[in-house]
């Protein structure tokens, strides 16, 4: 993604810069990084999760939306949000099969992988891959375990922050998004060994940590995750993406943009058109978020 979105933004740059021949490097730039971060809230808004909405409704990304809102305010992350987005149970154990198949260990800090691959063939291997289930007891060794044995994991990081911040329980966290608070174990999940290890660590639900409550809950068939997780993670991703000042009323103009910057926002729909873009136009690519 990282050398995608920068050959975009070069892309980008060069277009602006046909059309405003006189514009010095610096208005090139921040310009440029400018119709990047609208082009990639819109691809956010209106594909990404589109594809994550429990239900298939078509969403628009519409400038000036937050204007007047109760909501809105101006765009920072909420320490929630930076927790509870850290689907790290997503991660597959493995990408691909056969001689292809990438582990871990080939997915991780792997800069030459992507060279001798190409964006072209990994994206389209990425976009056959499912992910895995939100939940706990899912997520991928090495996120759990210590590759330095002095150095905590990822996820014991991630664990940790939550009583740093001093954050409230579950069950009041159901109560300040207006959903019943649980009365028992059983409330929260019919899964009997997540059950019972969240029963013997906490012994009374009102107990139950935030963070812990968030991805043992049950969702249903057609739901990628709980109930709490699912409001708070609407909640936040609107108030800050569309809150985002590039879509206030007087800065989403031309004046901002360039008229040409304002065309290549508008021409953007989609993640396949970025790729495409940005590659060889001889090699097949296959970009999706759908299996
Ligand atoms: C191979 C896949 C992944 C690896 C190796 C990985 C690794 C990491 C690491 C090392 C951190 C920093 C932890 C810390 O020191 O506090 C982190 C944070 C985070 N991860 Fe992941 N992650 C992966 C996939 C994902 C996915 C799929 C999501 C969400 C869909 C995600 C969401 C987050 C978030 C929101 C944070 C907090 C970011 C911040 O504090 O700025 N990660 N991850």
């Amino acid at each position: 993604m990282n050398v995608l979105f920068l050959r975009e933004h070069n892309r980008v740059a060069h277009v602006l810069r046909e059309a405003n021949p006189d514009w010095d490097d610096e208005r090139l730039f921040q310009t440029a990084r400018n119709v990047m971060i609208v082009i990639l809230l819109n691809l956010v808004v209106q594909e990404y999760i589109v594809h994550i909405a429990p239900f298939d409704f078509p969403l628009e990304n519409v400038a000036f939306l937050a204007e007047g809102a109760r909501w809105n305010r101006s765009n920072w992350i909420a320490i929630e949000f930076n927790l509870l987005y850290r689907w790290h149970s997503l991660v597959p154990d493995a990408i691909g099969d056969g001689d292809t198949r990438l582990e871990p260990d080939d997915f991780r800090n792997n800069n030459p992988l992507v060279i001798s691959r190409g964006i072209e063939d990994l994206i389209s291997q990425l976009s056959k891959e499912k992910c895995g289930r939100i939940g706990l007891l899912n997520t991928p060794r090495f996120l759990i375990d210590r590759h330095d044995r002095s150095q905590p994991s990822v996820e014991e990081r991630t664990v940790g922050l939550m009583p740093k911040a001093r954050l409230a329980s579950y069950n009041d966290y159901r109560r300040a998004f207006k959903l019943r608070p649980f009365s028992s174990f059983e409330d929260l999940t019919g899964d009997a060994v997540v059950r019972e290890r969240v029963k013997r660590l906490y012994g009374d639900i009102d107990k139950l940590e935030w963070y812990v409550g968030i991805f043992a809950e049950d969702y249903g068939e057609e739901m990628m995750m709980g109930g709490l997780l699912t409001a708070m993670v609407a909640y936040d991703a609107f108030t800050q993406a569309l809150t985002n000042p590039l879509l206030a009323r007087n800065v989403y103009t031309e004046n901002t943009f360039s008229p040409a910057g304002m065309t290549e926002i508008e021409n953007t729909k989609c993640l396949h058109q970025i790729v495409v873009r940005n590659s060889n136009p001889d090699k097949h690519v296959h970009t999706s978020f759908k299996v």
